[in-house]
């Protein structure tokens, strides 16, 4: 079944946990991008919702599809956040941020009382890493940053080349927030709680796109049909 088959099957299956009155996070990402096309058919069908978009993006998508929104600010804690995810580890740790939208999803996900990851099965891993990690920096002091980032990686047992992410014209690609982004290309992750401790403490990171404790459920959807993981 086509990628996007599953993603959508998945997307489907975390509308089935909404109800009426709710106040969603909505994710970022092209998994994201089918549940907000099935929760606007069901707002036009009468649900009450109101959304909190992780980026500009989604934000043009739910005001193009009528599904209303408001800013977290706007509408306070959150019932449900739902969101993609470029890895599923054990645990639900995830990494996020493919798509560049990691800070504000990640708060977004914090403000919720539960977080659920939609998916094809294909994210699902045992190891986190093969994926890049995205770090998001201030464009500020970028090479003496990178060089910090290269030691707080090596120093949580990880190794790999750290790069810049770029846009299609070759520009460093910069996020909703304006900052800079840093994929840190490990292959693995051993142990990522460690890791996201390095990163943190490196002066000019402003976030990372390991998620840790944040969702409590992961929906994955394969051929055989959809799989439901809780933690
Ligand atoms: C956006 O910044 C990301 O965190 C996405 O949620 C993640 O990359 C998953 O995207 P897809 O659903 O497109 O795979």
């Amino acid at each position: 079944m086509p990628a996007e088959d599953l993603k959508r099957r998945a997307a489907a299956h975390a509308l089935t946990y909404v109800t009426d009155g709710m106040r969603l996070g909505l994710g970022t990402g092209s998994t994201a991008r089918h549940f907000v096309d099935l929760l606007a058919e069901k707002v036009h069908q009468g649900l009450n919702v109101l959304g909190v978009p992780t980026s500009e993006q989604t934000l043009a998508q739910a005001v193009s599809l009528g599904v209303p929104i408001a800013t977290l600010d706007e509408a306070g804690p959150l019932d449900l956040c739902i969101d993609g995810a470029d890895e599923v580890g054990p645990g639900l740790a995830l990494i996020k941020g493919g798509g560049g939208a990691l800070l504000r999803e990640k708060i977004v996900a914090s403000a919720a009382r539960e977080m659920v990851v939609i998916a094809d099965a294909t994210k699902k891993v045992e190891t986190l890493g093969r994926f890049p990690l995205p770090i998001e920096i201030v464009d500020f002091g970028v090479a003496s940053i990178q060089r910090h980032l290269a030691e707080a990686v090596r120093a949580a047992g990880c190794e790999g080349p750290l790069t810049i992410r770029r846009d299609g014209d070759g520009h460093p690609f910069v996020t909703d927030q304006g900052h800079l982004i840093i994929d840190a290309h490990l292959g693995r992750i051993p142990d990522p709680a460690r890791l996201a401790r390095a990163v943190e403490e490196v002066a000019g990171v402003v976030e990372h796109g390991l998620f840790l404790g944040l969702a409590r459920r992961a929906v994955l959807a394969g051929a055989e049909g959809i799989t439901v993981l809780e933690h």
